[in-house]
């Protein structure tokens, strides 16, 4: 580095507040910072502003019904089609031979579709859906990886009112019964494989093994051949090839079905405390308002751009920001089949620069691969296209952070640090570009109209600079509306906390520690339940402890996540072997395989560590805090109390040793 260099990277070190420069300002969808009193002088009626950025059938008679909280109803009268709102408007307005999607796969064949394209194949297989016998309200499950037929399918089953429900392709069978079993779906869309790393992966194998854990009778498998040649598969008895049957129902003219506002437009399933994964139920008008919305304010997404964002769909930042929000907006949104580094860790710059990207938005997992690998990858590129830059999924720290502002952002791209949940369906705190200073590390004031604070246990508000729990006193329009089928446990699991029920007073728990400062920023510590954030990923400890223990030789486990450099954190399994089997490498290649089994390879252990016993309170309590410590190499608190102190020792040395 010159002398020059290095006094740049010092200064850019000790900043600690930076502002968007004046050129983005100039052009930012939203500049004006009277917005946060307008919002909240006119709440709930601020939010028909989210509302206007979508074209409505049946205009809404009122914005927020809150007569049976925390079953808040938006836009309640209103009716209207989200595959309308994203497509056939658009087309309408002249913009049909606009690029709707650019596919980019592993190999590097890359497809584009207009969104008179896009319209045409949604109308196709919305046809085809029909034809199988989905009716509205039927739940349709989608097992695809990142290729273009995955919105397809997403949008088709809008325009037909049945709900999809997607399961990220890198989750196990198992993972994909359950879902299917919990939503009684009897429609799956799935594809013959994709590219990894230059390999062609069978997805099929892994659809069918799951598909004879289902319990019901699914009606009908439609499966898309992404791999041609690379993978011969055959066809089941109910199982139709994509490509057939939309050459088939080409030209099909299908009506977009008027939905409620509150019908439900896609069911989501996330990881909580205990082994069930929860369906996280979104509905039509207020998610897509507010999807559409933040794209809006917080992306800044025009329709002239291309836009990206390096997510999977499987997860609800690609429903939300990949799919949704920037598709209402009629903008051109980028989809990545594969991994950041094949066939070199240039990969996305050179995507970026091919495509001119405006605006990209990826999680702080990727961006510590990105610093590790060096910048001479983004210094290889012209990236002076891009505009803004985001994060989302966990924290930043403020050296990543500056690495992505100097290196991909040419410290001329502002950064949103966006924080927000499955259940938020949408962004919630982060810095509106183009008017809040940033400061890196901490995601920023609550958006407009969004009621965040950090509490104590008793839900004080707590002193700047005091480590707390987030919460949110009023509701959104992009909230889950209930847990499929529960709503108990939805009570349970986000309102019970902090809410006083007879005093009708709402308040929602996301189940995440922060802290705030003086000027009102959140910075998010991390989740406070038994979740763990692997790659931005959120695993539950207790769905990988029932996979460990579920492994023949395996008596008791603990699962914690530890800190990891690059993935944030990192799966560590403690396990305790059964009488009569040896803790020896051929039971830790159990474990692992177990885990990877039941989840997925995103589960898979870091470490096992197997141990005679596990450190417990007096009251017998298996002390995670602790173990997490250990998987961590932090320092560790007094250990006194345990019932167990002595079991400590050994354990460390194991981690440390292995
Ligand atoms: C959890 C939600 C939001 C879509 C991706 C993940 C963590 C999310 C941030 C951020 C710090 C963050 C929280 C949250 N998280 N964004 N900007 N800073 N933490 O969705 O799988 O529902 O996970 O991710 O812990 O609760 P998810």
């Amino acid at each position: 580095m010159s002398q020059e260099e290095v006094s740049l990277e010092a200064r850019l070190e000790e900043q600690e507040a930076f502002d968007p420069p004046e050129s983005f300002v100039e052009q930012a969808n939203v500049s004006d910072p009277s917005i946060y009193e307008e919002f909240e002088e006119n709440w709930p009626e601020c939010w028909e502003r989210a509302a206007d950025l979508l074209s409505w059938e049946e205009e809404y008679d009122t914005v927020l019904e809150d007569g049976d909280a925390p079953f808040y109803e938006w836009f309640t009268g209103g009716e209207l089609n989200a595959s309308y709102n994203c497509l056939d408007r658009h087309v309408e307005d002249g913009a049909k031979n606009r690029a709707a999607i650019k596919w980019e796969g592993e190999l590097g064949e890359t497809r584009t579709y207009t969104y008179g394209e896009l319209l045409n194949e949604v109308e196709a297989f919305a046809a085809t859906l029909r034809d199988l016998g989905v009716e509205e309200d039927d739940v349709v499950t989608l097992y695809m990886p990142m290729i273009p037929e995955l919105p397809v399918a997403m949008l088709a089953c809008a325009r037909i009112g049945a709900p999809h429900s997607v399961v990220f392709a890198g989750f196990s069978a198992d993972a994909l019964a359950t879902r299917m079993n919990s939503a009684d779906s009897e429609y799956l869309v799935t594809c013959d494989g994709y590219y990894r790393r230059g390999d062609a992966l069978d997805h099929i194998s892994k659809a069918n093994e799951g598909l004879e854990d289902v319990e019901h009778e699914v009606s009908d498998v439609v499966v898309v051949d992404r791999l041609g040649d690379a993978l011969n598969h055959s066809l089941g008895d109910n199982q139709h090839d994509y490509d057939e049957l939309v050459a088939e129902h080409e030209g099909a003219s299908v009506e977009p079905v008027s939905r409620d506002a509150e019908d439900m437009l896609f069911l989501m399933y996330t990881s909580g405390t205990t082994g069930q994964p929860k369906g996280v139920k979104h509905t039509t008008g207020g998610y897509l308002a507010y999807t559409a919305w933040t794209s809006h304010s917080v992306l800044d997404i025009k329709p002239e751009d291309t836009y990206w964002c390096s997510a999977d769909i499987g997860w609800i930042t690609g429903h939300s920001y990949i799919v949704y929000g920037p598709l209402a907006l009629g903008t051109t949104t980028v989809m990545y089949e594969g991994t950041p580094d094949y066939p070199e860790k240039d990969r996305l710059w050179d995507i970026v620069e091919k495509n001119r990207v405006d605006v990209f938005y990826t999680a702080p997992t990727a961006i510590r691969a990105f610093m590790k690998w060096g910048q001479q990858y983004p210094d290889q590129h012209d990236l002076s296209s891009l505009r803004l830059l985001g994060t989302v999924g966990e924290p930043i720290n403020p050296r990543a952070w500056k690495w992505y502002y100097k290196h991909i952002g040419n410290e001329e791209c502002p950064i949103v640090d966006t924080w927000w949940q499955t259940e938020t369906g949408g962004m919630m705190i982060t810095t509106l570009p183009a008017i809040n200073t940033m400061k890196p590390g901490s995601a920023g004031p609550p958006l407009p109209g969004i009621d965040a604070q950090v509490v104590d246990a008793e839900g004080d508000e707590v002193d700047a600079g005091k480590a707390g729990y987030v919460t949110v006193n009023n509701p959104w329009p992009g909230m889950l509306r209930t847990l499929y089928k529960n709503d108990e446990r939805f009570i349970n699991e986000y309102w019970d906390e902090y809410s006083d029920a007879d005093a009708d007073e709402w308040v929602y728990f996301p189940e995440d520690g922060a802290k705030i400062d003086d000027d009102g920023y959140i910075t998010i510590l991390g989740r406070v339940d038994d979740v763990i954030n692997v790659s931005g990923h959120r695993l539950g400890t207790m769905e990988i402890e029932s996979a460990v223990v579920g492994v023949e030789g395996v008596a008791e486990a603990a699962v914690v996540g530890g800190d990891h450099d690059v993935k944030g954190e990192a799966v560590y399994v403690y396990a305790i072997p059964e009488d009569g089997y040896e803790p020896n490498e051929d039971l830790e290649e159990q474990v692992v395989e177990g885990v990877v089994d039941a989840i997925g390879p995103i589960a898979r252990p870091e470490e096992v560590i197997f141990t005679p016993e596990l450190p417990k309170t007096r009251s017998g309590k298996i002390m995670r805090r602790l173990l997490e410590d250990i998987a961590s190499g932090n320092e560790l608190g007094n250990t006194s109390t345990l019932r167990n102190p002595e079991v400590v020792d050994d354990i460390k040395e194991q981690v440390a040793g292995d």
